[in-house]
């Protein structure tokens, strides 16, 4: 197929309607449905059903329960409000399209509100393995599933409460400079949780180890290798390690955290935002996620009822 035909549609970091909204600032968008193209549809397939098999060997059991409750089409794109239909009714939740990256106090926002930001674009048929941009397999595949369950989901409401406390604590800071050193560390500490156990978590079940972080659950290698690979750093989770800890997203994670449940993941939560009150949050180590200036305006700027 010619490269030009291939390139229309809606791939990832390719496609005009995205390019377009971004330019006019639109960050919650439609989905244009029409706008997949026949390579897209095939990408989904193609992903769909080499993850299958191992979703059934790796994943944990309220996933598998996840996807049988969406009932997602494992031949076509899914429509958000197809979705929606299926994962309201349980959760709450719902999936909004959005145009590109979210800051990051409007992404917990709106996790507190029971919406899912959701990527509408699909990575390139021949690439189907790594790409460091979330795209609509990640998001509905790997992370949707997740939010079918009652517990996982009052954990990621939870977090969206911990962004609010932060931009509390924030607000009440009087020196600029304080308030942005404040905010970056505790930005860090977040996205840190929220990697090591939303986007990358395992958690310990009757017949061994399995994953519940969407990252995992929508990467055909890393999954497999997550559990497998003897060289991977497996431990229980810790809060104070967590926080503290970088990472890279440009290869396998070498380290991964384990949690006992979803009422376990809940309660280090609460941790975590206890522990931003008593001022622990503030100086976490330096290093990897970086904060964007996207996300600090986004949290001085929140506006809290
Ligand atoms: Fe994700």
């Amino acid at each position: 197929m010619h490269r030009s035909s291939v390139s229309s549609g809606l791939t990832t970091t390719e496609s005009n309607f995205i390019g377009e909204a971004k330019q006019a600032g639109q960050l919650f968008i439609d989905q244009p449905y029409d706008l997949y193209s026949e390579d897209n549809q095939e990408t989904w397939r193609k992903l769909y059903a080499r993850l299958r098999p191992r979703w059934d060997r790796y994943a944990n059991g309220h996933f598998l329960k996840g996807i049988r409750n969406l009932a997602l089409d494992p031949d076509r794109i899914p429509r958000l409000g197809e979705v929606n239909r299926f994962l309201s009714p349980l959760t709450g939740f719902q999936t909004r399209a959005v145009s590109g990256y979210v800051p990051a106090f409007v992404f917990f926002d709106c996790l507190r509100k029971r919406t899912f930001p959701t990527t509408i674009t699909i990575r390139r048929s021949d690439r189907l393995d790594y790409l460091p941009e979330p795209d609509i397999f990640h998001d509905i595949a790997g992370h949707v599933p997740m939010h079918t369950d009652k517990n996982f989901a009052e954990t990621l409401v939870r977090f969206g409460e911990c962004a609010h406390t932060a931009a509390q604590i924030a607000a009440g800071i009087r020196g600029p400079d304080t308030r942005v050193h404040y905010l970056t560390s505790v930005i860090k500490a977040m996205a840190r949780f929220f990697w090591f156990t939303i986007e990358f978590g395992l958690m310990r079940a009757t017949d061994g180890l399995k994953v519940y972080g969407s990252g995992l659950l929508s990467s055909y290698g890393e999954i497999a290798h997550a559990i497998e690979a003897p060289e991977v750093q497996r431990y229980p989770i810790q809060l104070e390690w967590a926080i503290n800890q970088g990472f890279e997203i440009n290869h396998y994670q070498p380290l991964l955290f384990i949690v006992d449940s979803f009422d376990h993941l809940f309660s280090l939560v609460d941790q975590l935002e206890g522990w931003m009150k008593a001022g622990k949050l503030s100086n976490v180590a330096p290093g990897e996620p970086a904060v964007y200036e996207d996300d600090l305006k986004s949290f001085l700027h929140a506006e809290l009822e």
